[in-house]
């Protein structure tokens, strides 16, 4: 054998042994409890042989507790860069069975070179997360590393799209790095994200609570809606998020991507002309507009479980992608709340950044009114929605259905906040408050004196009803565009896209703005 053949053979058992991370016996332990590898996450993330790793012989330098004899080559995570449908994408994956993937000051020395390559070569980028946060034995050195972390993290912000997925248990920086991010996707066993496990909140509140009440899937997708999307498995997981790259562009300088169609752009759905209800208080679908007008029926929601609604989630018109929000009367007859104000005004600042246009569907009765609300600062939660659409500048289309009442009305992409092409269906009801809620607080005085009060109120909102309820009042002075056939609603929103798809708007110059957090 030759120096240079036993040079390489060195090698080889090198990446072999780096390839093993935490040794075979922890892998097993980690496939028995239904879990993945690092390594198998990137590899059915990125496409088939794309993947180039860095750093595969880096190691821990701490000597405290006897880790000079826990050494492993690639310290707990793998990264490196690869492609997702033939689009660049940098990745990391934390390795579980290294020391529970807990962050060392050497480990985010390479999350942070991947990420620095990142925001330098604008491309998004994947956390893969199975970590129980900074490594205890290293102390402020892991600290710092998280540290590091979190400032790229915020630097990343806006400029290249971040997403993380969540497979094990999740705690400390391990869950602040991806609260910093623009996604997260978390699997419905086995994934966790808490501050800290059940044992030190025993010890600190003596409060018992079980991992999966803490910080389980399901609680973060529907509770404290931190996860957009709780996922059956974690392969599921990871094609969430190979779906949700497809919608996004790889940085703020970019436009959207385009995915070539079939679907005629002037498809008439007839459906959709009756589907509002004659009753003004009965429900309906407001996915059907979507998923009737988007390309192909694809609608890709996100938060779908979290403050259901308002609808969030992203869809094509005529191949290229739009992020949508609509009001969903299905659910508390899609008031706006702070939940749902929060959820949606995330969604469209991240549009915002990546110059995605937002077309919004509005039914919306009002802001639920009540103490519950106001205790917990639906003002300041609220003005959240607000704040979002009215500084946006990208393409703003939006499509009133039914009701938009009241401040809801001005919050929902009007022509006010800049929207740029508001439409509305003949059902539109575009007033200060519904009929009831009207007459009673113009005529109850008048209507006491009556002789049958009720005849005189129901008269008096049959008059309200046909002067304020219509679009007409609000096409008149030019608030509403045009007032649309729903049936050719997809045609209609693809023209306005299409002839919005050059615009140029900006705010004036500041340091950046006071968001109400
Ligand atoms: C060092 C750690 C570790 C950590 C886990 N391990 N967490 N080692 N530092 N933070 C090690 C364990 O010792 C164990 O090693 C192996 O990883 C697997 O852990 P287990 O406990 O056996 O696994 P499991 O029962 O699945 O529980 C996982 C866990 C739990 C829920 C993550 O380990 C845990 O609660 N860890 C501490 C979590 C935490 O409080 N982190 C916060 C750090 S502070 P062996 O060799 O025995 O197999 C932080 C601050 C950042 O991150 C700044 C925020 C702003």
């Amino acid at each position: 054998m030759s120096l240079i053949e036993k040079k390489l053979e060195d090698l080889m058992q090198k990446r072999t042994e780096a390839r093993l991370g935490g040794g075979q016996e922890r892998i097993d332990a980690l496939h028995a409890k239904g879990r993945l590898t690092a390594r198998e996450r990137i590899n059915l993330l990125l496409d088939e042989g794309s993947f180039e790793e860095f750093d595969m012989f880096k190691t821990h330098r701490c000597h405290n507790f006897g880790m000079q004899e826990k050494v492993f080559l690639g310290d707990g995570v793998v990264t490196g860069y690869g492609t997702v449908a033939g689009r660049l994408v940098y990745v990391y994956g934390q390795d579980f069975t290294v020391l529970g993937g807990s962050l060392s000051e050497t480990l985010a020395e390479k999350v942070c070179k991947v990420m620095d390559l990142a925001i330098k070569n604008g491309a998004p980028i994947i956390g893969l997360n199975d970590s129980g946060g900074a490594r205890i034995q290293e102390g402020i050195e892991a600290l710092a590393g998280y540290s590091e972390i979190f400032q790229r993290n915020v630097m990343a912000s806006g400029v290249v799209p971040q997403i993380s997925a969540i497979f094990g248990p999740c705690a400390g920086g391990a869950v602040y790095s991806p609260a910093l991010t623009d996604f997260i996707a978390m699997v419905k066993t086995n994934s966790y994200m808490f501050l800290t496990g059940p044992k030190v909140v025993k010890s600190v509140t003596h409060e018992d609570v079980t991992v999966e009440e803490l910080g389980g899937a399901d609680m973060h997708a529907s509770v404290s809606g931190v996860a957009d999307y709780a996922a059956e498995s974690g392969v599921e997981a990871i094609a969430y998020v190979r779906k949700l790259l497809s919608f996004v562009p790889q940085n703020n300088m970019e436009n959207v991507p385009l995915l070539a169609t079939t679907d005629p752009p002037d498809r008439r759905d007839e459906s959709l002309n009756s589907l509002i209800p004659d009753s003004a208080n009965e429900a309906y679908d407001m996915k059907e507009v979507i998923v009737r007008t988007v390309d192909d029926g694809d609608f890709f929601e996100v938060k779908e479980q979290f403050a259901p609604n308002i609808i969030t989630g992203f869809g094509r018109y005529n191949g290229h992608s739009v992020g949508i929000v609509a009001n969903q009367p299905l659910h508390l007859s899609g008031v706006l709340d702070i939940n749902s104000s929060i959820k949606a005004a995330r969604f469209v600042r991240f549009c915002d950044c990546f110059n995605i246009p937002v077309v919004t569907l509005v039914d919306v009765p009002g802001f639920l009114p009540g103490t519950n609300q106001e205790y917990n600062g639906v003002i300041r939660n609220g003005a959240k929605i607000l704040y979002a659409y009215a500084e946006a500048t990208i393409p703003k289309v939006t499509v009133v259905t039914r009701k938009a009442y009241g401040g809801a009305y001005c919050v929902m992409s009007s022509k006010h906040l800049r929207g740029d092409i508001n439409y509305a269906w003949p059902s539109a009801e575009i007033a200060v408050m519904g009929g009831k809620s009207a007459v009673e607080v113009l005529y109850s005085r008048e209507a006491r004196k009556a002789d049958d009060p009720a005849v005189f109120l129901a008269e008096k909102e049959k008059e309200y009803c046909q002067t304020m309820a219509n679009p007409f009042v609000a096409a008149r002075r030019g608030y509403i565009d045009d007032i649309i056939e729903p049936a050719r609603s997809r045609f209609r929103i693809i023209k306005a896209l299409e002839m919005l798809k050059n615009k140029r708007d900006t705010n004036p110059m500041k340091k950046h703005g006071n968001i109400p957090l």
